[in-house]
C-alpha cells in the first residue's frame, strides 16, 4: 500500500485546471502502472462528515460490499462508523480492519447456519431477517439475538432492485416479529433498502410510513421496538451534468423521522455507494486501438471484467474522461479480455486517442474492484490510496 506524494487531495486536484490535473494522472500512472484505481482518504472522510450533518439522527453502518478494500475499512473505523457486513469474510475484514463487533449488523437476511454460529463465536448479535425460516434458524444456532426485520418496500426508479429478492410484505412483519419473541429472539426492530442508487426520495418517504405503522403496531401489542434501519440507497453522481441528490433526500429523510417517529427510536443506515463511490478515481490506459465499422476503436487495459464489472453487476453508467484535447469523434470502448460482452461503450465523443493515451474514470469506487475477476490472466486494478 504506497501513499506519495502524487496528489495534494485527490477531491482538490480532480478540480484543478486541467494541465495539472493530467500531469498528476500521468505521474500516477508512472508510479504504480495502469490501470490504477486512486481511492482518496479525505473523500472517503468527506462522505462520512456530509452523511452525519444531512442525517444527524441516523448512525451509519458501511455496507463493505461496497468497497471492502482493507485500507477503505481502516478509514471508516478511524471514523467510528458501523458496519454492515453480509458475511462470515465480510465480518472477519472488519474485525481484522479495529472494528467491535458491536458496531456490526450481519445485513444478509439469508445465512448459512455456520456463519449465524460464527456470528456468535465473534460477538455479533444484530442481525436482519425476512422469513420465518430464517428466524427458525438464528433462534436455533444464535438464540437471544437481537433481530431487525426486512419489510419489502417500494424501489421505484431505483437503478438496483433489491425488493426483488428480498423483504418480508409490511403486513407479515408483525407476525413474524411477535414469533421472535416467541422464539427467545429479541425483536428490536425493522429494516428496509429503497433499492441501490436511489433516485426518488418518495421511495425512503414510503418505506419511512410503511414502518412507522409497524412501530405503532408493535407498541400496542407490547413488543417496543427500538431501532429503524434505513439501509443504502443514497445517489451519488456518476456525470458532471447530473445533479446531486444526496442533500435533497436526506432532508426529506430527517423531516419524515422526526414526524413519524419517537424521540427514543434509534435509526442506523448502511450506505454502500455512497460512501466508498466519490472517492475512487480508475486511471487507464489504451493499449490498443483498430478502425471498425468505419469509427475508431480504443482497447483499454481494464474493462467489464476487471474493475469495470460494475457496468454488468452494478448496471453502472459510467463518463469516460481523456487527457488528449482536439476534435471530437464517435468512438467505441473495449476491455482487453477476448470476449466480445468486454465492450465498454459504444457512442462515446472523444478525440482522436493514441497508443498510451490515459482514459480515466471519477466516482467509480463502489461496486467496481468488489466485482472484478481476472479472467484471461489479466489483473483488475491496482488500488493505491492517496491523501
Ligand atoms: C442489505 C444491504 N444493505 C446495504 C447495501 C448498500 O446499498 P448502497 O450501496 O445502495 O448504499 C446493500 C446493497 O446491495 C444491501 O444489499
Amino acid at each position: 500500500m504506497q501513499e506519495k506524494g502524487t496528489f495534494a487531495t485527490l477531491p482538490a486536484l480532480m478540480k484543478k485546471a486541467s494541465n495539472s490535473r493530467d500531469r498528476a494522472l500521468r505521474r500516477l500512472v508512472q508510479e504504480h502502472g495502469s490501470p490504477v484505481m486512486a481511492i482518496s482518504r479525505a473523500a472517503l472522510k468527506n462522505q462520512v462528515r456530509r452523511f452525519r450533518t444531512q442525517l444527524p439522527r441516523v448512525q451509519p453502518f458501511y455496507a463493505i460490499k461496497a468497497n471492502p478494500h482493507p485500507e477503505v475499512l481502516k478509514t471508516f473505523v478511524a471514523c467510528g462508523t458501523g458496519f454492515d457486513v453480509a458475511s462470515i469474510a465480510e465480518m472477519d475484514a472488519v474485525l481484522a480492519a479495529g472494528a467491535k463487533p458491536t458496531q456490526i449488523v450481519y445485513a444478509n437476511t439469508i445465512k448459512p447456519v455456520e456463519s449465524i454460529r460464527g456470528a456468535v463465536e465473534r460477538g455479533v448479535g444484530l442481525m436482519t431477517f425476512d422469513s420465518e425460516y430464517e428466524l427458525a434458524k438464528i433462534a436455533e444456532h444464535a438464540p437471544g439475538s437481537r433481530v431487525l426485520a426486512r419489510i419489502k418496500v417500494p424501489n421505484i426508479g431505483s437503478v438496483v432492485e433489491l425488493s426483488l429478492k428480498f423483504g418480508a410484505d409490511p403486513s407479515d412483519a408483525m407476525e413474524l416479529l411477535i414469533k421472535a419473541h416467541r422464539l427467545g429472539l429479541k425483536p428490536t426492530g425493522v429494516s428496509f433498502h429503497v433499492g441501490s442508487q436511489c433516485t426518488q426520495r418518495e421511495n425512503y418517504i414510503q418505506a419511512l410510513e410503511l414502518a412507522s405503522i409497524l412501530f405503532r403496531d408493535a407498541r400496542l401489542k407490547q413488543i417496543p421496538l427500538d431501532i429503524l434501519d434505513i439501509g443504502g440507497g443514497f445517489p451519488i453522481r456518476h456525470f458532471d451534468n447530473e445533479e446531486d441528490l444526496f442533500d435533497s433526500t436526506s432532508r426529506a429523510i430527517t423531516q419524515e423521522i422526526e414526524r413519524l417517529f419517537d424521540q427514543n427510536v434509534r435509526f442506523m443506515a448502511e450506505p454502500g455507494r455512497f460512501f466508498a463511490g466519490p472517492a475512487a478515481t480508475l486511471v487507464m490506459r489504451v493499449i490498443g486501438k483498430a478502425i471498425r465499422e468505419n469509427k475508431h476503436w480504443y482497447y483499454l487495459d481494464d474493462g467489464v471484467y476487471g474493475t469495470l464489472s460494475g457496468m454488468i453487476f452494478d448496471h453502472a453508467k459510467y463518463q469516460f474522461k481523456v487527457t488528449r484535447t482536439g476534435r471530437t469523434q464517435l468512438s467505441t470502448i473495449a476491455g482487453p479480455t477476448c470476449d466480445s460482452l468486454d465492450i465498454i461503450a459504444r457512442g462515446e465523443e472523444m478525440p482522436e486517442l493514441e497508443l498510451g493515451d490515459i482514459v480515466y474514470v471519477e466516482n467509480c469506487g463502489a461496486y467496481s474492484s468488489a466485482s472484478a475477476t481476472s479472467f484471461n490472466g489479466l489483473a483488475p486494478a491496482k488500488i493505491v490510496m492517496v491523501p
